[in-house]
This record gives C-alpha cells, sequence and structure tokens, in this order.
C-alpha cells in the first residue's frame, strides 16, 4: 500500500516537472560569487535549463552569506521574496517560524527523502513535520589548505597537532613567506575559532560551549586558551589581512605567497577552478586535533511562498536538487559532499572521498558537531553576537580574559 502510494505520487511529480511548460523561471538568492562557487552554481543552472526552467539570479556577494540574509530580509519585508534562497541551518528554522516557508512535503514524499538525507541535515529541512529546505550540500569546516610545493621546499610534514603546527608556521615565516592566509571577516575569523576550539577543548567542550550555550564552560579556562590561540595564529597571518575575501586568501595558498588557508571545504572549489590536483598541488588534512571529528554546515535551498501553493517551477526546482546525479556533479565542483546517504563518491577526488569517509565515521561515533561559525550550532543572534567577540579579540581589541569575559555576557544578552 505504502510502496503504491509512493509511487503514484511519483508519478504525479514526473509528469509535474517534464510535462507542463514552465512559464515563469525561479529566482534564486545565494552568495555563490566567487569562482569556484559560480562554477558548481552553473552545474545547477545547466541542470534546471536542461529541464526547462528558467534561471533569474540573484546574487549577493559575501562570504559565508552575511549580506545575503540582510538582502533577503529586506526582500520579504516589502513583500517581494525570491523564490528560492541559499539559507544555513538555524536561518532556516526562524523563517519557518516566521510561515515565510513553503511545505514541500509532496516532492519529499514522491522522492523518499525521509529515507536518504542524513538525520542531522533534516533537523533543519524540517519544521513541525514539513520539508521546508532541500539540501544541496553538506560542507565540513575543519579543514587546512596548504601549498604542497612550498611545504615540500621548506621540509615541513602535514602537522597533526597544535604545536607541530606552532612550528611549521614559524618555519614558513622564518622562510620569508606567509605561513597563514587570512580574510579578517568576522565568518572567516569565526570558522578559524570553530576548529581552535574544537582542537583546544575536544568535542566536549565544543558542545558544551557552543550547542549547549553552557555558561560554564564558556567562561572557562580553556576558552582562555582558545583566546590564546587565537592570538598565536594572528601573528602569522599578513598585515593586508584586514577585509580581504576568502577566496583571495585561498588565491594565496594556490600560488605559492602563503602555506596554510583554515577553511571550511568550499575553498577546494577554487583550488579545482584554477586547475589544481589534490595530492600534487595542495593537500587537504583536518585542523590539527580535530581528526576525528567534524564541525558541518549544509546549504539548502527553502522555497519562499508566493502564494497559496508551491509553484510548478519550486517543485521542479526542489526535485532537481535531490536527484542523485545532481548530487555528484554538483558537489565535485562545489567540494563539498552529497546530501545524500545512497550515492556514491566513488568519482569524487581524493579530498572529497577523504571528507565523506570521516563525516560518516564522525556521524557514527558522535563526533558531528554543527558549525558554529557557519549558523548550524545555533539561531543568528547568538551566532553574531559570537562573531563580535571573536573579531574583536583577533584584531586586538580584548585580551584572552577580556574575551572570555565579553563571550559570556554576549551570549547571555543574546538569547
Ligand atoms: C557556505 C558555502 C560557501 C561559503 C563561502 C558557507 O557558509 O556554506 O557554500 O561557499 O560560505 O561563501
Amino acid at each position: 500500500m505504502r510502496f503504491f502510494a509512493r509511487t503514484t505520487c511519483a508519478l504525479a511529480a514526473l509528469v509535474t516537472s517534464t510535462s507542463l511548460a514552465l512559464a515563469a523561471d525561479v529566482e534564486v538568492l545565494h552568495w555563490w560569487t566567487s569562482g569556484g562557487e559560480a562554477g558548481a552554481l552553473n552545474v545547477l543552472k545547466q541542470d534546471l535549463e536542461a529541464q526547462g526552467i528558467g534561471w533569474q539570479d540573484m546574487p549577493v556577494a559575501g562570504g559565508g552569506g552575511t549580506q545575503a540574509m540582510t538582502v533577503l530580509r529586506a526582500r520579504v519585508t516589502s513583500g517581494n521574496p525570491p523564490s528560492a534562497v541559499q539559507l544555513l541551518g538555524f536561518d532556516i528554522t526562524d523563517w519557518a517560524r516566521e510561515g515565510a516557508l513553503a511545505n514541500l512535503n509532496p516532492v519529499a514524499e514522491a522522492g523518499g527523502w525521509d529515507a536518504v538525507v542524513p538525520e542531522a541535515l533534516q533537523k533543519f529541512s524540517k519544521y513541525d513535520g514539513e520539508w521546508i529546505a532541500v539540501p544541496v550540500n553538506i560542507h565540513s569546516t575543519n579543514w587546512v589548505w596548504a601549498n604542497k610545493p612550498l611545504l615540500d621546499e621548506l621540509g615541513i610534514a602535514e602537522p597533526t597537532t597544535w604545536d607541530e603546527l606552532v612550528a611549521a608556521m614559524q618555519k614558513v615565516k622564518d622562510a620569508g613567506k606567509i605561513a597563514v592566509a587570512h580574510g579578517g571577516q568576522p565568518w572567516q575569523d569565526a570558522t578559524i575559532f570553530d576548529a581552535v576550539a574544537m582542537s583546544t577543548g575536544g568535542p566536549e567542550f565544543y558542545q558544551k560551549a557552543f550547542i549547549d550555550l553552557d555558561t560554564e564552560t564558556l567562561g572557562s579556562d580553556t576558552m582562555k586558551q582558545v583566546f590564546d590561540r587565537m592570538t598565536v595564529i594572528r601573528g602569522f597571518v599578513d598585515d593586508n589581512f584586514s577585509g580581504r575575501d576568502w577566496n583571495l586568501a585561498s588565491a594565496m595558498v594556490i600560488n605559492g605567497e602563503a602555506a596554510f588557508q583554515f577553511m571550511g571545504d568550499w575553498a577546494k572549489g577554487e583550488f579545482l577552478n584554477a586547475g589544481k590536483v589534490p595530492g600534487t598541488d595542495f593537500l587537504c588534512f583536518r585542523f590539527p586535533g580535530t581528526q576525528d571529528q567534524v564541525t558541518f554546515n549544509t546549504d539548502q535551498f527553502a522555497v519562499f511562498k508566493q502564494g497559496d501553493s508551491v509553484t510548478p517551477e519550486q517543485t521542479a526546482f526542489a526535485e532537481a536538487i535531490m536527484s542523485p546525479e545532481f548530487q555528484i556533479a554538483f558537489n565535485k565542483v562545489k567540494g563539498s559532499v552529497p546530501a545524500r546517504t545512497d550515492v556514491s563518491v566513488e568519482s569524487f577526488d581524493a579530498c572529497g572521498q577523504k571528507a565523506y569517509e570521516e563525516l560518516k565515521a564522525a556521524s557514527a561515533s558522535g563526533n558531528l558537531f554543527g558549525s558554529n561559525a557557519h549558523g548550524h550550532a545555533n539561531p543568528a543572534s547568538v551566532k553574531n553576537a559570537l562573531y563580535d567577540v571573536i573579531t574583536a579579540q583577533f584584531n586586538g581589541e580584548y585580551d584572552s580574559a577580556t574575551a572570555v569575559e565579553e563571550m559570556v555576557s554576549a551570549v547571555e544578552l543574546s538569547q
């Protein structure tokens, strides 16, 4: 009976997506504007165009989506929401709570999404039993991207502990090169902070501090040590780091100006886009001390209500994103891994295969955590409060002890 019901739905969805003349476009708001991101976006555009779905582009530059969220708020407030929007974690939940998102249950049921989308993602894709977003990928944030020829030239082996990392960064600096390519923007500072916090305090500390928002942990000596380590990293970035976009920081590693970038695996998209080969031109490894943990985020597309019901284009858009073939093609270019458990990553490069294996292992061992920097640990109000403290400390406005106090009160005020 159940199989029959599903099959009927699947047929209905197929009819909707293939045989209707889809006159309208989908307008897609996103922040994928770097070279690698644009390459991945093209895979999506082309996939939709092949199905007769027009694409109206609404790009809002700014890594991590900070600016995109401001534009989205303005569009929704003026009563003119885009039809589909790239969203992260708790932002999806926040919009769902406001009643702005359309119910995708019919297409989700037809596609059997419940059975193939990992639980950790469904937490954000569903609200009150309704599918309200479609996951396009799984990224993880605790990565190091390194220029391999430069490391070889300087005789630096892949660092596996904090001390080894510090020694490696010092060696690069002593050789007159930039050790860490970084862009001083709050979300980038926070991305490094996620990794340093996990490495310094371990998974239980990360959970208690950034997911449970436990006051004692937020105000602990371990947190002070995390800030001390941020100061150490600050000593290894170049003088022009302030405000630099993340992809320009990736370019510094790509062209050998810098040795390391601490960044999510969207950075791989930049290396691939520049024709670089993992293992030969660049290395991908977990931030030292976080080899067994994964801090993840997932880009999901939410469909904003345009009227009483989901439009055929929105349905076709959602269906296209969940297709296994699309998930493979897209994620190979984007640097992420598929948001489905039933696809093979055999055709992915070494970094992609490693990412997928480590994600599965972390999930099985209870070591998979939402990234705070990328909206998967807490709602934007808390995330932004943490950003402020992390960035102020990184820029020397607070010493570590003051930063700890500020963090405790910022989190308290933000809730
Ligand atoms: C998104 C990625 C994006 C990155 C840089 C992250 O929050 O999940 O898809 O490439 O920001 O813009």
